[in-house]
């Protein structure tokens, strides 16, 4: 007589199957969501690094003198200016074709050797052929807990920064210039036109 032999089944069934798809998308997902939120939990730039902020100290310490000239920050591409309205941090790059612009003591300016554009010490478009006035960093003024006393607008106007507050320059907010012929609110020509 033949005895029936039951067949224990191999591999994975059609069922097992579409259950191990749907885990391995799911656990896709999670990974992909999870990667998201790191980005977002994690700047992509270093304090100290251009793009990211920059500590710059008590404003007292390291703003220039009020409406004189500006000081220079290499490492975060920006000239800090002092005016009367507040402080300002100008990229350092050309808003024509991206040359470095250079500042002009004898003129009280900012000329760009490449095509000739000429900025006043605020930035704002004197003559030549770039399209706006020079572009903008956003400024904060914290107090000693870290609270946020004044910060740059959306405009990029000159933030009053008391002389106790820590001066921040944000490299990774950058603020376009006005068009050319767009004065800012307040702005005074201290360029000597020659
Ligand atoms: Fe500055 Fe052309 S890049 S004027």
């Amino acid at each position: 007589m033949t005895q029936a032999i039951a067949q224990k089944p191999t591999g994975i069934n059609r069922r097992e199957l579409l259950n191990y798809a749907w885990l391995a998308s799911m656990a896709m997902l999670l990974a992909n969501a999870g990667g998201v939120g790191l980005l977002f939990a994690f700047p992509r730039f270093r304090a100290g690094e251009f793009g990211g902020l920059f500590e710059l100290g008590r404003a007292a310490e390291v703003l220039p003198p009020r409406e004189g000239p500006p000081m220079s920050n290499p490492s975060g591409r920006f000239w800090l200016v002092n005016l009367d309205q507040g402080v300002l941090a100008l990229y350092k790059v050309c808003t024509h074709l991206g040359c470095l612009y250079n500042w002009a003591d004898s003129n009280f300016r900012f000329e760009c050797p490449c095509h000739g554009s000429v900025f006043e010490v605020d930035g704002t478009y004197v003559r030549g052929p770039a399209p706006r006035s020079l572009d903008r960093f956003v400024v904060k003024a914290l107090d000693a807990q870290g609270n946020e006393l004044a910060l740059t607008d959306a405009e990029g106007n000159p933030v009053p920064v008391p002389p106790d507050a820590r001066l921040v320059v944000d490299t990774g907010q950058r603020i376009l210039g006005k068009p050319k012929g767009e004065a800012y609110p307040g702005h005074v020509d201290r360029g000597k036109h020659s």
